[in-house]
């Protein structure tokens, strides 16, 4: 009986999304006025999914995902991850945002261990796992070096592998690669992916770059600014690409122009 009881909890547990938002509004109130962000937004992840939130500047992508971290609090509306009512920030939620935010006077490993050692793991067990996350990232040779040595995608992959390190069930990611050249940019997407793969992360990715958001993501959020608001949920799950390359071009260029229609509106 206890057995049963338990294996259903977990079923149930599965069946629920790991982010869940439901009606949640935020104003945001200055001196003279009264700012409404977002308005009405409810959404949902899956375990182990990876999701897009694609919308222009202002419509409060950041804000979402700065509510759903517990750096802000909503105005109205539930936020639940892991079935949980978010009241701050939690390791299980690790964040990347878009311009570097590494810890200039540590090492690229120390960056990594940072969570790490806050947990009270000892050295020998901080090292594994840094050296897990840096050869995952390709930074072997970079393990003593300062962020002030690395181009800004080596900085972007210290950040997502210091937040990988900690093994979190949920990765917020701010355009972590929206200051990246083209090309640093394209490597970045195939490492995201492949990391993604091996390591079964639930992802949000935040980004205005529509090629970005089909290439990554399994469903993507259109917003819409003033008030910002969802104005469609897209699946992108659809086979466009295969082995990181795009093979339905057809597909592609019809979801691409209907995105753009819906941004322009
Ligand atoms: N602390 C704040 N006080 C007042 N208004 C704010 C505050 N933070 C954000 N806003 C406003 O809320 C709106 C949404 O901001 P947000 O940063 O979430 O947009 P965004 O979609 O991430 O934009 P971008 O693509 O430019 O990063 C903007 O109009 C912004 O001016
Ligand atoms: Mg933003």
């Amino acid at each position: 009986m206890g057995v049963a009881l338990k294996s259903e909890i977990i079923q149930v547990r599965k069946e629920q999304p790991e982010i869940d938002i439901r009606g949640l509004s935020k104003v945001y109130q200055t001196k003279n006025n009264r700012f409404e962000a977002l308005k009405d937004v409810s959404l949902h992840v899956n375990n182990e999914e990876f999701v897009s939130i694609l919308g222009p500047s202002g419509c409060g992508k950041s804000t979402i995902l700065r509510i759903l971290a517990g750096l802000e609090e909503a105005s109205s509306g539930n936020v639940r991850v892991a079935g949980h009512e978010v009241t701050g920030p939690s390791a299980e939620r690790g964040m990347v945002f878009q311009s570097y935010t590494l810890f200039p006077w540590l090492t690229v490993r120390e960056n990594i261990e940072f969570g790490l050692k806050l947990k009270g793991l000892k050295a020998k067990e901080r090292k594994e796992i840094s050296d897990k996350y840096l050869e995952l990232v390709g930074l072997e040779r970079f393990a003593n070096s300062y962020g002030k040595e690395l181009s800004g995608g080596m900085k972007q992959r210290v950040a997502i592998a210091r937040s990988m390190a900690n093994s979190p069930d949920v990765l917020l990611m701010d355009e972590p690669f929206g200051a990246l050249d083209a090309q640093t940019k394209q490597s970045m997407q195939h490492l995201l992916l492949d990391i993604w793969k091996k390591e079964k992360t639930t992802i949000v990715f935040i980004t205005h770059d529509i090629d970005e958001s089909l290439f990554l993501s399994q469903r993507i959020y259109v917003m819409d600014a003033r008030p910002g608001r969802i104005s469609e949920e897209i699946d992108a799950d659809l086979g466009l690409f295969k082995d990181g390359e795009l093979v339905d071009v057809d597909r592609f260029m019809k979801m691409k122009k209907h995105i753009i229609s819906l941004l322009k509106h």
